[in-house]
């Protein structure tokens, strides 16, 4: 089988030429005598696969894609597109599906990830009521907790469309909830999640992560130490993160392929973090989602206690830390 090549977005305005966002992978994989060709992101995103993928040379694959997220169905069109002019992507549409939303991978991965709930979208029915209350009983009912889609959260928006206080409060978390559909409109990616909150290690991030769009080398930010937060209440941990929503969990992207760590690095929203997990439980966990090309973020428990699973996600379409070399990775895959 030849090597695989390379599938990556299109810039919007200029057809012929990569998305800037990727421009230093494509360089990247050209200096170690990959392959690439370019699709247009936004004609996936719109439904219209066929004209999506007319640079894509026929016959030729396997292919990894490096891109923007694609919804589930999005990647499914993606995939058949491909397959109609002979090409194959080496992670099938329930490979993706799995790997990129949280009920693909929960199940695998219970226990090592905060608990969860979710709430299928369901037409116009909306998420409040009776539906969110028996959701809230199902994570316990109290507590502080996190809400999110599928795929999804909105951090940024941390007190009005991210953060619960406390579940007993139900009038509050159907706040939360309605805020967070709201903003998400029809971006919303499957349905709603509950998970529970944790306390992890954290850092003041405004202070340490590069503006996005720096340049490879452009991660700023102090290293690891200074600042860090290691208070051990969860309950005035969760009080303080809803005052302070800047205050990040200082996360380990961690790239899988076959099973196999191939890169370590810090998470793309704290570039200058880095960390340095224990990947003893997640390891076979990994390997039992039987996906080839994932990524974990894990998060150190503030007491220490361990390194939890925040997400898992498919690594075509999880963002690569600046200022990291993944010349390895892409090694890798080349040779996958
Ligand atoms: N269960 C949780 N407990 C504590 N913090 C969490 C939890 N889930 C998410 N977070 C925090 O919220 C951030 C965003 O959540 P995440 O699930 O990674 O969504 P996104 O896909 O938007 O990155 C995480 O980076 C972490 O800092
Ligand atoms: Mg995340």
């Amino acid at each position: 089988m030849p090597a695989p090549a390379f599938l990556l977005p299109s810039h919007p305005l200029d057809p012929r030429r990569v998305d800037p966002q990727f421009a230093w992978e494509a360089r990247l994989l050209r200096d170690l005598g990959g392959e690439h060709h370019l699709v247009d992101h936004d004609a996936l995103l719109a439904g219209d696969a066929h004209p999506a993928v007319r640079g894509v040379p026929a016959g030729r694959g396997p292919f990894w894609y490096r891109g923007w997220m694609l919804p589930s169905h999005r990647y499914a069109e993606f995939a058949a597109a491909l397959a109609e002019r002979g090409g194959q992507l080496l992670t099938s549409p329930p490979g993706y599906a799995s790997a990129h939303e949280l009920p693909g991978w929960y199940e695998v991965f219970e226990g090592a990830t905060p608990q969860s709930v979710w709430l299928p979208a369901a037409g116009t029915e909306p998420f409040g009521g009776a539906r969110l209350a028996a959701a809230v009983a199902r994570l316990g009912g109290r507590g502080p907790a996190i809400v999110k889609d599928y795929v999804k959260s909105r951090k940024h928006e941390w007190d009005e469309a991210c953060f619960i206080p406390e579940l007993a409060d139900l009038p509050a978390v159907e706040r939360v909830v309605a805020r967070f559909v709201e903003l998400q409109a029809e971006h919303l990616a499957g349905g709603v999640v509950l998970r529970r909150f944790e306390e992890f290690t954290r850092v003041g991030w405004e202070t340490r992560a590069a503006p996005s769009g720096d340049g490879p080398d452009g991660a700023s930010g102090g290293g690891p130490g200074a600042d860090r937060d290691t208070d051990r209440s969860a309950a005035r941990g969760a009080a303080r993160h809803a005052g302070d929503g800047r205050r990040r969990a200082v996360e380990a992207r961690v790239w899988w392929l076959d099973g196999e760590p191939v890169l370590v690095g810090p998470h793309p929203d704290l570039p200058g973090c880095p960390a340095a997990p224990d990947l003893s439980v997640v390891r076979p966990l990994v390997r039992a989602l039987g996906c080839r090309f994932v990524t974990t973020d894990l998060a150190e428990r503030a007491d220490g206690s361990g390194w939890r699973v925040v997400e898992v996600g498919d690594g075509q379409v999880s963002e690569l830390p600046r200022g990291i070399d993944p010349s390895g990775l892409l090694i890798a895959l080349l040779a996958a």
